[in-house]
């Protein structure tokens, strides 16, 4: 870093320093509060939950209490953007309208930058090509059309830096070469795929409408790019591939724009799509943002709660817009992170919404949402039936939730919602809690126990032990395992006898059984208590075992059938081969 600052004269480093607007910079990722001189928030670079983070903006420099890190604005461009020094000063230089006096980089610097800044310039490059695609009359007539029916107006286009990327195989290779950008880069940034013959490189991006996805600093990271053919069977948008430059679980899209209306309205809204975003953005609602398809990550759910302490979700008003959105609660709680829920009508997404309804009928939308534990409690735990079965199971995922909500108050509020919403008396949660809470901790002292005992199973043992593992944590699969004969699957005692105590109602492993510590750990792993489709895993669970009581039944026929016929027993041997065809028929 030191010999690239010789490029650039130190009073242009100050200069620049003193114009940049620290406190601004530092808004794109932090929700900045006036204190007395200075202004404080979330640090961004450590996880912390009440401010420590200050910035000073009249001495521009920046310094955390908690992680000890401070700087001043290069310093938090380095940090947070993975800049070089010389990027730093180069983006504030643009930035602040002060220019560095000084050549153009070698191609020694050149080749020095990171390959993270190499994708940002070629996308940059790429993305206006698709602009001037865009913008072209012949060729982005498709795609001016498709905007205008969309209602997306001239001046969304512009901000969102959209573009249209043609119906071509190679218009983007062209323009790639000619700007000087080298195949390898313009290959990691997924711009360009290598033919299937090895020779050459054709379009990723062919007849699409094209979303940048732009970083809060403006570089652009990647796209996302929708389809426009109607007729052929293609992916309904493409993204740019993982890569240094572009990780899709902690990019946001709108993030760029939203950043300053995040600000303004002192809220973050998450929709699912894109075209939601810039839809609601047009319509005054600057501070929305989408994840690009994906789930709401862990490092999603931070960067939100860095930007703004009140976090909204507004997805689909379908079923998989529920899901997903229960799925998003799921995580902001076990992040314990605040999040409030917007529900959209059936069949309606923010997009639909805001251009069949208006601005002040979202706005009483939101105004209506309610907190993340309410609209599990309401939406996803109150009990549609009266069936015990049903109560049962809502009540133990119920509890298993907000019996781990560190704030006392806030868990025992929320469980008398539950209780009452779930028309059960407080003491039945209570005790459910209990119960749920006990076997927890009987597994973390087995687990701990368990952890220096480094032993390997067999095949086998993990396949009995995760059906006993899924059984235990999802209570509701009892159901389909008492139609499996699954006592004759198990291969030892010990495994019977957890599950003929599970039959009765008994979960706590530790306390039924003499079993090894180490069998146990695997019983009580965590991997098995956040399954998506516990279901679909116990249904791959069983047929493992099967295959491998199959297997052992061949075996064991196979050596039968060596030796009837070492005895001269052709007739045994016969009626054995015949057997091993049979079971071999069945085979899964
Ligand atoms: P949607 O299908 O809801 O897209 O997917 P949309 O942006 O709302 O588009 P319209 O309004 O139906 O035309 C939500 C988001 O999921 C991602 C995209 O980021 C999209 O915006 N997605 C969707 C993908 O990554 N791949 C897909 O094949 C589909
Ligand atoms: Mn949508």
């Amino acid at each position: 870093m030191s010999e690239h600052r010789g490029f650039i004269p130190q009073v242009t480093i100050e200069k620049i320093r003193n114009k940049a607007n620290l406190v601004e910079i530092v808004g794109g990722y932090v929700e900045l509060k006036k204190s007395g001189q200075s202004y404080k928030g979330l640090c961004p670079f450590h996880n912390e939950k009440t401010a420590s983070f200050y910035v000073y903006a009249h001495k521009g420099f920046f310094c955390c209490f908690g992680c000890q890190k401070k700087g001043d604005v290069y310093t938090f461009l380095i940090e947070m953007e993975g800049k070089t020094f010389v990027e730093a000063a180069e983006y504030l230089a643009k930035q602040t309208g002060i220019s560095i006096p000084r050549q153009k980089p070698s191609l020694k610097a050149q080749k020095e930058q990171s390959i993270r800044t190499q994708i940002h310039h070629a996308n940059q490059i790429a993305a206006r090509f698709f602009s001037q695609t865009l913008a072209d009359d012949n060729q982005g007539v498709v795609a001016q059309q498709y905007l205008s029916e969309r209602s997306i107006l001239p001046d969304s286009v512009t901000q969102f830096q959209l573009g249209y990327a043609p119906d071509s195989w190679d218009g983007l290779c062209h323009w790639l070469k000619r700007h000087d950008i080298p195949d390898q880069i313009a290959l990691q940034a997924g711009l360009i795929v290598q033919r299937d013959s090895r020779t050459g490189y054709y379009d990723r991006f062919r007849h699409r409408l094209v979303c940048p996805v732009i970083l809060p600093a403006g570089e652009i990271a990647g796209f996302s790019a929708r389809t426009l053919s109607t007729t052929k069977e293609t992916a309904k948008y493409i993204n740019s591939p993982e890569s240094p430059a572009f990780h899709k679980s902690s990019l946001l899209f709108g993030l760029h724009v939203a950043r300053h209306g995040i600000r303004r309205a002192k809220q973050v809204l998450v929709v699912e799509g894109n075209f939601d975003v810039i839809a609601l953005h047009q319509h005054g609602f600057e501070e929305t943002v989408a994840p690009m398809g994906t789930a709401l990550s862990s490092t999603h759910i931070e960067q939100l709660r860095r930007l703004s302490s009140t976090i909204v979700l507004l997805y689909d008003g379908d079923q998989a817009g529920k899901a997903a959105t229960e799925k998003a609660v799921r995580t902001f709680l076990s992040a314990d992170v605040s999040v409030r829920v917007a529900m959209l009508p059936t069949g309606q997404d923010p997009d639909s919404f805001i251009i069949q309804n208006n601005k002040h009928a979202l706005k009483t939308l939101l105004s209506q949402s309610q907190e993340g534990i309410e609209y599990l409690i309401h939406e996803i735990w109150q009990p549609k039936s009266n069936s015990t079965e049903q109560q049962t199971m809502l009540l133990a995922d119920a509890v298993k939730i907000l019996g781990t909500i560190p704030n006392q108050t806030k868990r025992d509020i929320s469980l008398g919602k539950l209780a009452a919403a779930m028309n059960v008396t407080q003491a039945i949660v209570a005790k459910a809690v209990n119960t749920s809470s006990k076997v927890n901790r009987n597994i973390r002292n087995i687990t701990d126990q368990a952890i220096t005992t480094k032993k390997t199973l067999s095949q086998r043992d993990k396949s009995e032990l995760a059906i006993l593992a899924l059984l235990s944590n999802y209570p509701e699969l009892m159901e389909i395992a008492e139609t499996i004969n699954i006592l004759g699957l198990l291969s030892n005692d010990r495994y019977r006898t957890i599950y003929e105590g599970m039959q009765q109602g008994q979960r706590e492993l530790s306390e039924m059984t003499d079993l090894d510590p180490f069998m146990v750990e695997q019983v009580c792993s965590e991997a098995y208590t956040k399954l998506p489709n516990p279901e679909h895993a116990l249904h791959e669970a069983l047929d493992h075992l099967k295959k491998l009581n199959q297997r052992k039944e061949l075996a064991k026929l196979q050596k039968q059938a060596e030796d009837a016929g070492r005895h001269g027993d052709i007739e045994l041997q016969r009626s054995l081969i015949k057997e091993i065809i049979n079971i071999r028929k069945q085979a899964i």
